[in-house]
């Protein structure tokens, strides 16, 4: 078969099964298939695909009409400009994170600081500043095991070598160490809401991701908690946030001696990022 019949039979299979960017995906199937990139097999339309590749496609394609996230098939997913790999065990790193991101970095260009990044997954977040931030160290951690198995794999692809350390425990069991800055973008869905999630949310990303327990707020007022004990005096905490709990957090916040310095909205004009620092 022609990789231009493949993309045909591919894409208007995921169109029958609703799947709103069929094309695209199909083209992004196909060039894994084929370990090439999206614009290579474009302009190679012609070329043939042998039976056993097809299969693979075939394979793909099934996954993904029924819902499957495509960056969980391909294994990898572009956060601030870098590939990350992802597997069912992490999150998908989504784009308000990078904003988050974009003002750490406005805020310690140049410096010389210790992170910690609690609920690592993937590790994009820690790897990203680390990437930017040449002098800073970091640590990551996360509950999920096999989710610190990927973030390391991803910080090896980054060469960070020495300059990070992540491990498998809870936020519950971090002593004995200072930061400058704690980076959190903890599960904060209300457990009540998951099941109105998309389906490819709901059934494929971890649930331990997602569920903020019955307000959404289990692991932030966690997090804001221990960050007391172990943030340096004007030390930052920048935290990602749900929808419309901006005004609760801000409570939490203030109640616990931070003062706001930054809230940042997201594409929709929703405030979706905190950063405030330890009095
Ligand atoms: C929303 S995901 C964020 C993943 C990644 N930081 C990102 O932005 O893509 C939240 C992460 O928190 C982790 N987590 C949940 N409860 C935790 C706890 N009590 N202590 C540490 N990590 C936790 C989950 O395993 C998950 O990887």
């Amino acid at each position: 078969m022609k990789t231009l019949e493949a993309i045909k039979i591919g894409s208007k299979l995921l169109k029958e099964k609703k799947i709103s960017s069929y094309i695209l995906d199909a083209e992004l199937l196909l060039s894994k298939v084929l370990n090439k990139s999206r614009e290579e097999i474009l302009i190679n339309l012609d070329n043939k695909i042998d039976k056993k590749k097809i299969s693979i496609f075939e394979g793909y394609l099934h996954r993904r009409s029924k819902n499957e996230p495509i960056a969980y098939i391909l294994e990898e997913k572009e956060f601030w400009s870098k590939k990350f790999k992802v597997n069912r065990d992490t999150l998908i790193p989504r784009p308000e994170t990078e904003l988050l991101i974009d003002e750490i970095l406005k805020l310690y260009k140049g410096k010389k600081i210790s992170i910690l990044d609690i609920g690592t997954g993937s590790g994009c977040i820690i790897i990203s500043l680390l990437n930017y931030l040449k002098q800073s160290t970091g640590t990551g951690i996360d509950i999920s095991k096999k989710a610190i198995l990927i973030a390391r794999e991803n910080a090896s692809k980054s060469k960070l070598y020495n300059r990070v350390k992540f491990s498998s425990k809870k936020i519950e069991n971090i002593f004995n160490k200072k930061f400058d800055l704690i980076v959190s973008n903890p599960p904060y869905i209300e457990r009540k809401d998951i099941k109105n999630l998309s389906e490819d949310i709901k059934r494929y990303e971890p649930r331990v991701a997602l569920d903020g327990g019955n307000d959404g707020l289990d692991l932030i007022r966690k997090v804001i908690y221990k960050s007391k004990y172990i943030l340096k005096i004007k030390g930052m905490l920048a935290l990602e946030i749900g929808n419309e709990q901006i005004k609760k957090v801000s409570k939490l916040l203030i109640d616990n001696n931070f003062c706001i310095r930054k809230i940042i909205k997201d594409y929709k004009n929703n405030v979706r990022c905190v950063i405030a620092y330890f009095k």
